[in-house]
């Protein structure tokens, strides 16, 4: 379906008061943004508006039941400075799952990666040329409707922000086994990119982060054992020459740049598992010398070599050398800037 989306222009651009090349994540807004309100039943007046404020009502179901979910991907320049999405539809069914989790109405995909599109080629100047720098694009979805009361809203807002980024670690990491709190339980949210899954992980990363680590490395709820996922990303292991990944269990989230990743690695011609991996066997294998990388994977993220896993308990220290992980990211890097070929099919050229 084709989709006419209004265009209203900011009258001067911002870009030039930001070094766009080195920047952190998440300080700067480009000057546009997407909008689209979901209001008795459908989705209504997509447009592109100048970045700005959005007036809320303080009743708007959001702020008191939660309702909101994201998404992330970047943009990137290829070959001829032209604009790159990263697998946009990905993301697109993604929040569509999140949606359904929620309670809250299903996007339309296509109108998604058009609003994408159109946001991305009005920005063309925000987009970062440096090497592991892009720009950072930010869909969500909120309720919008002013009520007290415990059901979902029919009011929603869907907007598409844009954030020119750098690298997010540019050094290896350290990760906090968490044993107090935890993210996600059989049945609960931990699939679904709700932004409660992340407010419930910022006090105990506030923790971790006081005792030297960088991000909580999440366990199961019951036990403690089982590794679901990392604050902000996916998690690999190489043992004894193969990769293992948290399984899809209902309670990791199901990353875009995971899937990916497990893609080139088998392409590469390396044996993954997704299977259930616990906190135990990963000791054992560092312990047998057997543990040869770890690395975590996530759109904001990239890849992020891991250094040493512990708490207060253990420490696994983890070799310094991450060859194939820096292949790997290589590798993504590249395709995502046209420098080699995308044989996967994972570029949209905006
Ligand atoms: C992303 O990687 O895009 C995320 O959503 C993580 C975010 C919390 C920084």
């Amino acid at each position: 379906m084709s989709y006419t989306i209004k265009e209203t222009k900011a009258a001067t651009s911002r870009a030039r008061e930001y070094d766009i090349n080195s920047i952190p994540m998440g300080i700067a807004f480009t000057d546009h943004m997407f909008i689209c309100d979901y209001d008795n039943g459908q989705w209504n007046n997509p447009r592109i508006e100048p970045m700005g404020l959005i007036p809320t009502h303080p009743a708007a179901m959001a702020l008191h039941y939660g309702q909101a979910i994201f998404e992330g991907l970047k943009a990137t320049l290829g070959k001829d400075d032209t604009p790159l999405l990263f697998r946009p539809e990905e993301n697109a069914k993604r929040l569509n799952f999140s949606a359904d989790r929620m309670g809250m109405p299903e996007f339309p995909e296509d109108l998604f990666v058009e609003g994408l599109k159109k946001l991305v080629a009005i920005e063309h100047n925000w987009i970062p040329k440096n090497e592991g720098s892009a720009l950072y694009l930010r869909p969500f979805m909120y309720a919008d409707e002013a009520f007290i009361g415990m059901r979902a809203a029919t009011k929603y807002k869907f907007i598409i922000m844009a954030s020119p980024a750098g690298p997010f670690f540019s050094r290896p990491i350290k990760l906090y086994a968490e044993t107090k709190y935890v993210r996600a339980v059989n049945g609960g949210t931990g699939e679904a990119k709700a932004a409660g899954n992340y407010a419930a992980a910022i006090r105990p990363t506030e923790f971790a982060k006081a005792k030297g680590y960088d991000q909580v490395l999440w366990l199961d709820a019951q036990n403690f054992e089982y590794i679901q996922e990392v604050g902000t990303m996916n998690i690999f292991f190489k043992i004894a020459g193969k990769f293992v990944t948290p399984n899809l269990n209902g309670s990791v989230l199901a990353g875009i740049t995971r899937m990916s990743v497990i893609d080139l690695l088998r392409d590469k011609g390396f044996e993954v598992e997704e299977r259930p991996i616990t906190i135990t066997e990963v000791k054992e294998a560092s312990t047998n010398g057997m543990l040869e990388e770890s690395f975590g994977v996530g759109t904001a993220v990239g890849i992020a070599m891991v250094e040493e896993i512990g708490n207060m308990d253990f420490t696994i220290k983890l070799p310094k050398e991450n060859p194939v992980s820096k292949d790997v990211q290589d590798t993504l890097n590249k395709i995502k800037t046209q420098q080699l070929e995308d044989k996967f099919s994972w570029i949209v050229p905006v």
